[in-house]
């Protein structure tokens, strides 16, 4: 009741800072941006498609980030630790994602986080073609993040650049989903609900809810999961109780006396599917996402030394506030800029309701087996541990070798691991 109120708000109001929620412990990020990123949320930036900001904002359909590599052709689980922020508007002194490359996205607020599923030739954002990708999130095998210093924001919570402690990840070159942890309770803390340790189950188990074909463009409401790997039950006096499921893997570790010590940890057997779907609901669709900025403003290398047309040239720093400018359509190398940024939307909406998706067999991706079905997700193969992740064309990376761990008893560097 409370959360959907909150949302409610959130979603009306322009400000809202004087009556900001208290938040649970672990939500809120309380240190500074990283080095390489902007003090806080910035729109407009100028557009520098070589810039190496790690400031994802998630705000909402028309405005997101996502983290890609930084350099052309990489595969994920090599360069986790390196991502940049690529934006769908010119923001956070970031790379700006050209028009085309988002072939569909779904856009979830729930009371715990904001959650987008999505589409997309993810070679223009330099992963390299078929890569089954990896799993990004503020932990990293030195805890300064993957990537490091990695940071993200959202206005969906309070309409304030809210820096959100907890967030994960996942893409590949076809397919993304990301979370952040907006909110919590006793029993469902940030960490838990960004839980960042199955890197090889996919989206649909990690971040369940309805995934759509591409061409599907949506902002929905969504039921809550439970935290990634969590089934309930009920114990002997009727309380609800959860078990876990942990990621199998094993290792070896050298202790102080020198000798190698082997160790297992998770669980054998992989659960088929998770507890339940989270639905959607209250779905506004959209005809798709766009900045309307000129392709060769935002190709590979460019940069401006002005704020992009359509902007207003008074950088806003906080997110929150659309810019108000929109070019008509200039002739020419500016071309037409026809923002929509934060729901004043200039763009096309349609209601009309999507033709039931048929399943995509493209490939896996990161981001599961890439079923666009609300049913249970779709789980193949037999493999325990692996959900809809392929180990990857090059196989040194982390999530190759937590897959490959887990079909062979083989043996893993801990230093591998998150
Ligand atoms: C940004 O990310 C770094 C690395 O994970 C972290 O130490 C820092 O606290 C983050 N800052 C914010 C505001 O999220
Ligand atoms: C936390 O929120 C979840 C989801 O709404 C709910 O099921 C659970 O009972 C809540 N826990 C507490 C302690 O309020």
């Amino acid at each position: 009741m409370l959360f959907s109120a909150l949302f409610l708000a959130s979603s009306v109001a322009v400000s809202v800072h004087a009556g900001k929620p208290n938040y649970p412990a672990g939500v809120v990020a309380t240190g500074t941006q990283g080095a390489t990123n902007p003090p806080t949320a910035t729109m407009p930036s100028i557009i520098n498609q070589n810039s190496m900001s790690r400031l994802v904002s998630l705000n909402s359909i028309d405005d997101f980030c996502l983290f890609a590599p930084p350099q052309p052709n990489s595969l994920i689980a090599d360069t986790e630790g390196e991502e940049v922020a690529w934006c769908t508007q010119p923001r956070n002194n970031a790379r700006v994602i050209p028009d085309g490359v988002i072939t569909g996205v779904s856009f979830l607020r729930t009371p715990f986080y904001v959650q987008l599923m999505g589409t997309g030739d993810f070679t223009k954002l330099n992963i390299r073609a078929g890569d089954a990708g990896g799993e990004l999130d503020p932990h990293g095998a030195t805890g300064a993040g993957n990537p490091v210093g990695g940071n993200v924001t959202t206005t969906v919570a309070d309409g304030s650049d809210l820096q959100i402690t907890e967030w994960m990840q996942y893409i590949s070159s076809n397919q993304f989903c990301i979370r952040a942890c907006t909110w919590a309770n006793a029993t469902f803390d940030a960490a838990h609900m960004c839980w960042h340790e199955l890197d090889v189950m996919g989206c649909e188990f990690v971040m369940p809810g309805t995934y759509r074909e591409p061409g599907t463009f949506e902002t929905c409401d969504a039921d809550i999961a439970y935290p990634p790997g969590w089934y309930p039950g009920v114990d002997a006096s009727g309380k609800t109780t959860f078990s876990t499921f942990a990621q199998y893997f094993t290792g070896i570790y050298t202790g102080g006396d020198g000798q190698p010590t082997g160790y297992t940890v998770g669980d054998l057997t992989t659960p088929t599917t998770v507890a339940f779907v989270p639905q959607s609901s209250n779905c506004v669709t959209q005809a798709t996402v766009k900045n309307g900025l000129a392709a060769s403003l935002v190709t590979a290398g460019a940069s401006g030394t002005a704020v992009p047309p359509g902007f207003t040239t008074t950088p806003t720093t906080t997110g929150g506030t659309a810019p108000t400018g929109n070019a008509a359509a200039a002739g020419g190398a500016g071309g037409s800029s026809s923002q929509a940024v934060g729901g004043s939307s200039k763009l096309t909406t349609s209601n009309t309701a999507k033709s039931t998706p048929t399943p995509n067999n493209g490939g896996g991706a990161a981001a599961g087996s890439n079923t666009a079905s609300s049913s249970a997700p779709a789980v193949s193969g037999s493999s325990p541990a692996r959900r809809g992740v392929s180990v990857g064309s090059g196989n040194n990376g982390e999530s190759a070798a937590i897959a490959l761990l887990s079909l062979i008893s083989g043996i893993a560097a801990i230093a591998l691991l998150h």
